[in-house]
This record gives C-alpha cells, sequence and structure tokens, in this order.
C-alpha cells in the first residue's frame, strides 16, 4: 500500500470547514486593505530562491525540493512565497503600476524539514507582499492587517513580535559587534550555532537550545546600532503602530530565517510558544527586487502558515461555520422509483437545490443511514404508491417526521 510521502498529509472532508473558514477570513482581509490574489507557479528557477532567501539559510542549504528536469534545468519547488511574487512583478511589469502594488496568495510551501507537530513537508500559506513604497505606514499597515487577520478567527493569548535589523549601511556595524560577542562564548555554543558564527550570525540568536540562549540573552541588540534612517524609520513604525491601535512587544532576539529582510522584522506567536508553533511572520525587504535585477523598490510583506492557524483555532475550542450541503436526499425501493428519483434530483438540482441520491439496491434503512451519516435535513422517500401518486414522503432527518408531499410541491418547500 502507498502512503503519502512523510511530511505531507491529506485534508479530509471533515477538516475543510477549517480550511474554508480560514481562507475566507483571508480573502476578507485583503479586501478591506485593497489586496488582490495572485498564483505563480509551484516550481521556479533554483537560482531564484538560493538569491533571495540566501545561500547561508536553513532553506536554501537543506530544506529545497530541487531536480532537474527533462530539459536539464534546474527548478525547485517554491520553499516560500515571496520570491515567486517578486519575480512576477519584475517580469510582468508590476513597477509601472501604480505603487505600491498590493498582492496576496494562498499557495502550497515545499520545505524538506523534520516533520512533527505544525511542522511539515507540505504546507500552506497564506501571504500578502506590499512591493513599491519604503513608508513606515506602510509597515504598521501590513502588521496591523496581519494582527487583524489573527483576531477576526477569534484566536486568543496571541503575541505581536517586533523588531528592526537595520539596513545594508548599519547591518555591517551589528554583524562586527555580534561577531566579536560571540567569539568569546565560541567554545560553549552548539555545534550548529559554531557553524552559523561564520555563514550567518544572525542566526545565533534565535538558536533553541537552552546554552545558546543563555548566551543570547547578554548579545549586542540590533535596535543600538541601527543607522539614523533605521532609527527614525523604526520609531515612526511603532508610532503607527499605535495610531493602529496595534500592541506590539519589542524583541530583541527576533531575526527571521530568511535573508532578505532589512529593518522591519515581525512574527505572531501564540503566547508561552516555542517557534515552531510561530503563527505568521514577515517584514521589510526592501533589497531583494534590486537583487533580482530590478531597480531599488522597497517592499514588506507577511505570511501566515494556514496548519498552524488550524491547530490553534482546534485547541482553543473555536467553533466554525460547517460548509453547506446538499438539502435532501432522495431514497427509493424499486425500479420505477429509482426513475422518478433520477428525473427528481435532475429538476431540483437544475433549480438550484442540492440532492443525493441513493444508489444501489439498499434496504430503506441502509439509505436513511446514509441520509443521516451526510447530515441532510429531508429525506424524499419515493416506492411503488408514491411513484403511483406522483408524491413523495417527505421525512425531516432532525425529529423523524413524515408528511406525504406532491413531487411538484417539493421545490417550494426546499427553497
Ligand atoms: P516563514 O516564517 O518562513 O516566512 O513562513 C511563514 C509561516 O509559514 C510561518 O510563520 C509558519 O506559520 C508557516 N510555516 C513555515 N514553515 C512551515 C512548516 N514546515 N510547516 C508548517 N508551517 C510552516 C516566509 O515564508 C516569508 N516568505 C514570509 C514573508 C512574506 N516575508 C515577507 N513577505
Amino acid at each position: 500500500m502507498y502512503r503519502a510521502p512523510r511530511g505531507t498529509t491529506d485534508i479530509l472532508p471533515d477538516e475543510q470547514a477549517y480550511w474554508y473558514y480560514v481562507r475566507q477570513k483571508a480573502v476578507e482581509a485583503c479586501q478591506l486593505y485593497g489586496y488582490q490574489r495572485i498564483d505563480s507557479p509551484v516550481f521556479e528557477d533554483t537560482g531564484l530562491f538560493v538569491r533571495s532567501v540566501g545561500q547561508g539559510t536553513d532553506i536554501v542549504e537543506k530544506e529545497m525540493y530541487t531536480f532537474t528536469d527533462k530539459g536539464g534545468n534546474r527548478v525547485t519547488l517554491r520553499p516560500e512565497g515571496t520570491a515567486p511574487v517578486c519575480r512576477a512583478y519584475l517580469e510582468r511589469g508590476m513597477h509601472n503600476w501604480p505603487q505600491p502594488v498590493k498582492l496576496y496568495y494562498l499557495a502550497s510551501i515545499f520545505r524538506y524539514e523534520r516533520p512533527q507537530a505544525g511542522r511539515l513537508r507540505e504546507h500552506h500559506q497564506f501571504g500578502c507582499e506590499a512591493i513599491g513604497d519604503g513608508d513606515p505606514a506602510l509597515d504598521a499597515e501590513v502588521i496591523a492587517m496581519a494582527w487583524q487577520f489573527f483576531l477576526s478567527l477569534g484566536l486568543e493569548r496571541l503575541s505581536l513580535q517586533l523588531n528592526s535589523i537595520g539596513c545594508r549601511q548599519c547591518r555591517p556595524g551589528y554583524l562586527a559587534a555580534l561577531t566579536g560577542y560571540y567569539a568569546g562564548y565560541r567554545d560553549e555554543l552548539c555545534p550548529d550555532c559554531r557553524s552559523r558564527l561564520k555563514r550567518n550570525p544572525l542566526r545565533l540568536l534565535d538558536c533553541k537550545k537552552p546554552s545558546c540562549q543563555r548566551i543570547a540573552d547578554g548579545a549586542p541588540r540590533s535596535v543600538d546600532h541601527l543607522c539614523p534612517e533605521c532609527q527614525a524609520h523604526f520609531e515612526k513604525l511603532r508610532h503607527y503602530l499605535e495610531l493602529e491601535a496595534v500592541p506590539p512587544v519589542v524583541n530583541h532576539r527576533l531575526v527571521r530565517g530568511l535573508d532578505y529582510y532589512t529593518r522591519t522584522v515581525f512574527e505572531v506567536q501564540p503566547e508561552g510558544g516555542s517557534a515552531q508553533s510561530t503563527l505568521g511572520g514577515g517584514g521589510r525587504y526592501d533589497d531583494l527586487i534590486e537583487e533580482l535585477g530590478g531597480k531599488p523598490t522597497p517592499a514588506i510583506g507577511f505570511a501566515a502558515g494556514m496548519e498552524r492557524i488550524i491547530l490553534n483555532l482546534r485547541e482553543q475550542g473555536i467553533a466554525v461555520p460547517p460548509l453547506p450541503g446538499p438539502q435532501l436526499f432522495i431514497a427509493y425501493l424499486g425500479e420505477a422509483a429509482r426513475q422518478v428519483a433520477v428525473r427528481l434530483a435532475a429538476n431540483l438540482r437544475r433549480a438550484g437545490t442540492g440532492v443525493l441520491v441513493a444508489t444501489g439496491d439498499r434496504s430503506l434503512k441502509a439509505q436513511l443511514r446514509q441520509a443521516n451519516a451526510r447530515g441532510v435535513r429531508y429525506a424524499a422517500i419515493i416506492g411503488a404508491d408514491e411513484v403511483a401518486a406522483g408524491s413523495v414522503v417527505l421525512r425531516d432527518m432532525a425529529n423523524a417526521r413524515q408528511e406525504t408531499v406532491p413531487v411538484a410541491k417539493l421545490p417550494a418547500l426546499l427553497t
């Protein structure tokens, strides 16, 4: 027997109400903030991700699903959604549209990670990108949108973490200070952090090992090394967030796992949660479009993990509305009744009423059991007498009350 690949899952019908609910809330948030949908290919040139996510990151080093296709092209299943949107922005001439261009996506994402609760090899993201404006008020708006989206789902006990990690000008000074600090602790660091010290010192700050965390507590803070422009940007952002009534907690160790970020970074986490439970995150990436061959174009965005959101909805006991299904089940006894059932179902569906018709030659009891299992409101039962009279026995599934109804009256009764 084949099994779904490790770290992937099937989203079965009884889970779909959660997915529908979260997608609906995402789309509503996008309508409120003026984001338009974009869908990009599931795979892209490998170089796009190496260039944007960054050589020294876990994603590029260990997690990409990369292969050579039959034409000899190196392609990668998208391990995140920002780079494809930036590629499309450039390729499709969106720099000529009114700026900022505000786009959102609902997309599957592929990372070869060690699977565990809330960490899959194929997961799904709701993401937003606002490209073409460096105004800190836009940062505040994107963060507010992310925050409002999570609140609109009914989730509680969330925290919004915020930091600024500077820009091309001030980052090198900060990295030097960080590397200098960590050099004194080299022997106490975990093996991963020792190699990060050379390749990606920012990532030392969010190592989850308790011994490394203790060292990170005393590490230099990025906000103390910001250039005047980045400092002003961060101050204005916090002011605009106050106006948006969104309450961030400044977390000096928040750095994110992708290399393209500049200035603002943020994450939404369940209170007391670990990095594995982060529901969403994002930030500015003012150099990325230029890195991909465009003119300097500031941008900011975020993405949220659908599976983690649904996990939290369940944990917090948040009920979601059931998905609408067929209203009527038609049960029949005998071939003549079956023919009436087929014609009746066709007419009702044409009139816009959802109908399930029994199949095969099961007993009436078995047919009604099926109707019950599918949660329909009514069952119409047709036997030889009903065929002769042009009627059905209409059964209210909630209370088993039955009445005989002329077929012609059914559509009106069901709407
Ligand atoms: P990210 O933090 O790598 O950011 O992923 C965003 C969210 O996707 C995470 O907060 C988490 O909820 C979910 N997620 C990530 N990996 C997994 C996984 N293996 N299993 C389940 N859920 C996962 C980005 O991808 C950026 N592109 C976000 C962004 C958009 N930044 C600017 N614009």
